[in-house]
């Protein structure tokens, strides 16, 4: 094993201590958020820190890096209250990865990578026309972390568009079959594969396969 503690951690060079920091933990969900401003401009950035944060209400969460900088998703969702979450599949890998390109205020994303939004009901924020799961969150609450600036936003589930072919019978969304994306670090794309399903765990039963 090549052991780092975290004196070691802290004195490597900065790009590769970014690159082992980023990518340890393994793979993460591959999302864009799409957002739009108050002079009515659309903005897409991808995000690979969506994660669940109960059901009941349904809510999910994203990490915001610092606000050091201009930081358009977050300005779109502080004036609008609404952004949405959609998925990154095999086939728009290019174009997700380029939302991460610092593009001026007024310069939508969706138009610089051929991505098409798509306006639905009462949400304000585009949806990707791309995805085939899409999520409609409206903004709930923010959390500082405080060691090192970055917010946890907390938004609640408005809406729910799912390709019908990818919804098992008992509510289980089939990302294999949407060749949904993962993202390890920065900057690396995978696809994943399914093992298994179980069935609820209790103490000392044996494990069943759904
Ligand atoms: C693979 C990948 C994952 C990213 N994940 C996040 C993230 O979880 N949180 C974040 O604040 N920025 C993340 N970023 C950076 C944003 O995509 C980038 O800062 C983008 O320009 C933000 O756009 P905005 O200013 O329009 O919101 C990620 C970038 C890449 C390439």
């Amino acid at each position: 094993m090549t052991e780092f503690t975290s004196e070691e951690i802290s004195s490597l060079e900065k790009r590769y201590k970014a690159n082992l920091i980023n990518s340890v933990t393994g793979y993460k969900s591959a999302n864009l958020i799409g957002s739009i401003s108050e002079n009515s401009i659309s903005n897409l950035a991808v995000f690979n820190s969506i994660l669940h944060i109960g059901s009941s209400p349904a809510l999910i969460g994203f990490v915001l890096r610092p606000l050091t900088v201009e930081r358009h998703t977050y300005a779109n969702i502080k004036s609008s209250q609404f952004y949405t979450v959609n998925q990154i599949h095999s086939g728009i890998i290019e174009q997700a990865h380029q939302t991460s390109a610092r593009y001026a205020t007024e310069v939508s994303e969706f138009g610089k990578t051929g991505l098409n939004e798509e306006y639905v009901k009462h949400i304000s924020a585009p949806f990707v026309k791309e995805s085939k799961v899409q999520i409609a969150c409206k903004y709930v609450n923010e959390y500082e972390i405080k060691e090192n600036g970055c917010l946890l936003m907390i938004g609640q589930i408005e809406m729910l568009r799912v390709q019908e072919k990818l919804i098992q019978a008992d509510g289980w969304v089939d990302h294999m079959a949407a060749n949904t994306a993962s993202i390890l670090g920065l900057d690396g794309y995978a696809e994943g594969k399914l093992i298994n399903r179980f069935a609820y765990a209790r103490p000392d039963e044996p494990i069943k396969v759904l």
